[in-house]
């Protein structure tokens, strides 16, 4: 099988194990607890768990991989990067309902907020996405950023990226672990009925779509050709490589900058269309 295809595979099988997550989550609520609401009780709290899952995890799995689309590789980097941002802000909009629909019914119910490791965590993760969109918004959509920047925090965007979305994972772990063993009275969890089955089921797809993720994600032959040519620079060449870099950022500050403003609407496949922003 060739490299194309082994791609196309684990993209289709991502899409399709995070579409099938979200509507398992749904199942779960529809189908085994109370349905939806806004009243402070159970059906309320449905809320936290499917829009994390269909949200926080599946959307912002997509918005990671959304650069390696081959099929967007003639589109400009900057559409690219409203895209990414989008997908990013939309999966973080998710993220605060569901923590409202939470600490809501929790207070309604007089139930402790934050007692447990899957809130702390949960939280933690929550407020480091922020950040991560407010940087990442800052740095790499603003135009005044200077590219030297730009080019020196992508390491530790794209390493925090991979780290909060392996930790919302195995927030969601926690969280559906708690559920199971709070909801089922009987017959309970370690009787598994029917309901543990198909939650745990969903858990194990979830570890899943985030192995297909980040797979995906670290593959460098199969990151977009321009950022391919920069990742190389930046691993391949050692110390030599500051001396090759610094050079190459300068003469394309003009370019990368035009490119904010959208002026550059195609790329070529030469190394003068090298972007160091990814
Ligand atoms: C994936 C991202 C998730 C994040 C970031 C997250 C975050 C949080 C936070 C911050 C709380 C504390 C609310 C409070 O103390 O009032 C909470 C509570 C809770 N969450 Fe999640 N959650 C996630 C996914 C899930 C999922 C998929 C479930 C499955 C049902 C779940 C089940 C629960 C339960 C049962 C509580 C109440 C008990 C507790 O505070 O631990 N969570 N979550």
């Amino acid at each position: 099988m060739d490299d194309c295809a082994r791609f196309g595979l684990a993209l289709s099988a991502a899409a399709a194990v995070g579409l099938v997550n979200a509507v398992l989550a749904l199942r779960w609520a529809l189908h085994f607890r109370e349905g939806f609401g806004w009243d402070g009780g159970p059906a309320q709290f449905n809320w936290h768990p499917v829009l994390m899952v269909t949200g926080f995890v599946s959307l912002q799995g997509m918005a990671i991989i959304v650069y390696r689309l081959p099929w967007t590789w003639n589109w400009s980097k900057l559409t690219m990067k409203f895209i990414h941002a989008g997908l990013n802000l939309l999966a973080f909009i998710f993220a605060v309902i569901s923590l409202v629909a939470v600490f809501d019914f929790h207070n309604t119910a007089a139930i402790p907020n934050m007692y447990s490791l899957h809130s702390w965590v949960g939280l933690a993760a929550v407020i480091l996405y922020c950040l991560q969109l407010v940087l990442g918004l800052g740095m790499y959509l603003i135009p005044i950023t200077p590219v030297s920047w730009r080019a020196m925090f992508m390491p530790l965007h794209v390493y925090s990226g991979l780290f909060i979305f392996a930790s919302v994972i195995a927030t969601a772990l926690m969280g559906i672990t708690e559920k199971l063993i709070f909801g089922l009275k009987d017959p309970k969890y370690k009787d598994s009925p029917p309901e543990a089955i198909f939650v745990n089921f969903l858990g194990v797809l979830m570890v899943v779509f985030g192995a297909l993720i980040l797979w995906i994600a670290t593959r460098k032959s199969w990151k977009r050709p321009s950022d391919q040519i920069l990742h190389s620079l930046h691993t391949d060449r050692g110390g030599e490589a500051n001396t090759i870099i610094s050079p190459t950022l300068s003469q394309l500050s003009d370019r990368v900058d035009a490119e904010a403003r959208g002026d550059i609407r195609k790329r070529s496949s030469t190394s003068g269309d090298l972007d160091p922003d990814n």
